[in-house]
C-alpha cells in the first residue's frame, strides 16, 4: 500500500471528547498530547518522511486565558519532557508559525529542540505553532516585497515557486494527505497554500481516540485515491489515445 509522503493533521476534538466524559476541557489536552506521541511513532514506524500537526493556531489566543495558559505550559513541559525520546528514535523536530508571541522559554525550548535532532533522519516532525495560513502567506508576500524593493527581484519574475520557498515549509514538500479529526470539515486557516493538491480524510473520532488503527484507516483511504492533478485517468495509466 502507498503510504503518504506527507501527512498534515489538524488534532481537533479534545474538548468534545472531555465533555463526552464529563471532564474539563484540559484532561482532553492532556490525552491529545499522548495521541501525538502515538502518532508520531506509528507514522514513522509506517515509512512516513514528514508529519506536520496543528497544535496552536493563532486563532486559539481567543480562547480562555486559562485554557490559553494550560496548553502553553503543557507544550513547555511535553517538550522538555519528551525530546529525548523523540531524538533517540531518530524523530527530527521543526518548528511553524510567528514566534514574537510567545513565551521566552517556550522559544528557548522549541529552538533547542531544533538543534538537537537536526541531523535526525528517519522522519520529520514539523509542529505548527502560533501558526495560520494566511500569517504564513503575508510574510512570503513581505520577504518578497523587501526583495523587490531592493532591486534584488523583478516583480514579474514571482512564480509559485518562489512563492513556495518563502513560506515556513519552504524545505519540505507539499503534504499528500490531510486528516482532520472530530468532525469538522474545514481548514480553520492551517496550510492554505500547501494543502492545495493533498487528499482530505475527515473521521468523527476526536483526536484523544485517534490510534494507530485510524491511521491505517486514513493512509488505506489515501492509498484508494487516484491523484490525477489536473489529468485524465487513461493518461496515468498510460493507456489514452494521445
Ligand atoms: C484541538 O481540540 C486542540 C487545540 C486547539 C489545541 P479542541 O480544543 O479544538 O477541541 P474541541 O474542538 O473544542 O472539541
Ligand atoms: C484549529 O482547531 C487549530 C488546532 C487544532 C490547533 P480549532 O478547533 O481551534 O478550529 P475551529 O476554530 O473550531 O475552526
Ligand atoms: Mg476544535
Amino acid at each position: 500500500m502507498e503510504v503518504p509522503k506527507h501527512i498534515a493533521i489538524i488534532m481537533d476534538g479534545n474538548g468534545r471528547w472531555s465533555k463526552a466524559h464529563a471532564k474539563p476541557r484540559h484532561f482532553g489536552h492532556k490525552a491529545g498530547l499522548e495521541s501525538l506521541k502515538k502518532i508520531i511513532e506509528a507514522a514513522a514506524k509506517r515509512g512516513v518522511s514528514y508529519l506536520t500537526v496543528f497544535a496552536f493556531g493563532i486563532e486559539n489566543w481567543l480562547r480562555p486565558n486559562d485554557e490559553v495558559n494550560y496548553l502553553m505550559n503543557l507544550f513547555l513541559t511535553a517538550l522538555r519532557r519528551d525530546i529525548g525520546r523523540l531524538h533517540e528514535n531518530s524523530i527530527r523536530v521543526q518548528f511553524i508559525g510567528d514566534r514574537q508571541r510567545v513565551h521566552a522559554d517556550l522559544i528557548r525550548s522549541m529552538q533547542e529542540a531544533e538543534s538537537l535532532t537536526r541531523d535526525n533522519s528517519r522522519m520529520t516532525l514539523i509542529v505548527a505553532f502560533n501558526y495560520s495560513g494566511r500569517w504564513d502567506i503575508r510574510e512570503a508576500c513581505q520577504r518578497l516585497a523587501e526583495k523587490v524593493a531592493a532591486n534584488q527581484l523583478s516583480a514579474a519574475d514571482i512564480n509559485e515557486d518562489l512563492i513556495s520557498q518563502n513560506l515556513s515549509t519552504a524545505a519540505w514538500p507539499d503534504p499528500d494527505l490531510f486528516i482532520r479529526t472530530s468532525g469538522e470539515q474545514r481548514l480553520s486557516n492551517f496550510l492554505l497554500w500547501q494543502l492545495s493538491y493533498a487528499e482530505l480524510y475527515f473521521t468523527d473520532k476526536h483526536w484523544p481516540e485517534f490510534n494507530e488503527a485510524e491511521l491505517d484507516k486514513a493512509i488505506a483511504f489515501y492509498a484508494a485515491r487516484e491523484r490525477r492533478f489536473g489529468k485524465i485517468s487513461e493518461q496515468l495509466k498510460g493507456t489514452e489515445n494521445a
